[in-house]
């Protein structure tokens, strides 16, 4: 359908939720710094900018923070970066009163998302943990929600990955077919 128009960025079309990571590849801080920088560049409702980063570097804190996670997330622990996104319920702008500030944080991770795929990384967003461990693993005062976790690193070797996961490594996420999900001027059944 697009045939010869490239308008989709590479870094759009190869972004993928991977969960092989080489856990001892390291990612400079100029990398993270670059992923932050990206996430805080997102536009917001009102510019609220209703996001916090708490990126987890002691290994002592991440090693709690793993504890955190769901048991399907296993993986995660492999990856070395973790970025805890918050965000205060009443920090997005009141529009609508629809809950803003969960746009707001989902464009600053998809900011994020698709700089670490520009870095050469695979970056992995999650709602798979329990918020009452990582809360006080972090110390996050208790008006803020954690809205997502998100996981930073280089590729490595998958074989420690379930079955079901070591099959979704070798293909791409479906999607929704492009008529359904598009309307043009009035909803079309
Ligand atoms: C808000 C959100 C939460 C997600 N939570 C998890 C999670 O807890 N564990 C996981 O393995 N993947 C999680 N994912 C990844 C999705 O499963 C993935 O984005 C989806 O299947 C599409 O695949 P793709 O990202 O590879 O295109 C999450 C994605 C989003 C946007």
């Amino acid at each position: 359908m697009l045939e010869g128009i490239h308008t989709i960025l590479r870094e759009i079309e190869e972004r993928r939720s991977g969960r092989a990571y080489d856990p001892d590849k390291p990612v400079s801080d100029e990398m993270i710094n670059s992923i932050l920088e990206a996430g805080r560049r997102a536009p917001s409702c009102g510019n609220a900018q209703a996001w916090n980063f708490i990126v987890i570097r002691d290994p002592a804190v991440r090693e709690k923070a793993n504890e955190g996670m769901s048991r399907g997330n296993y993986w995660a622990a492999r990856a070395p970066v973790m970025i805890i996104v918050a965000a205060r319920p009443d920090g997005g702008c009141p529009a609508h009163k629809l809950p803003y500030f969960m746009m707001d944080v989902g464009l600053a991770v998809e900011n994020m998302l698709l700089q670490g795929v520009h870095l050469g990384l695979i970056a992995h967003p999650t709602a798979g943990w329990r918020e009452e461990v990582l809360g006080e693993v972090i110390g996050l005062p208790e008006e803020y929600r954690i809205a997502a976790v998100v996981f930073f690193g280089f590729e490595g070797d998958a074989s420690h990955l379930s079955e079901k996961h070591l099959a979704q490594e070798q293909i791409r996420s479906p999607r929704r077919p492009f008529e359904e999900v598009v309307h043009w001027d009035r909803w079309q059944l």
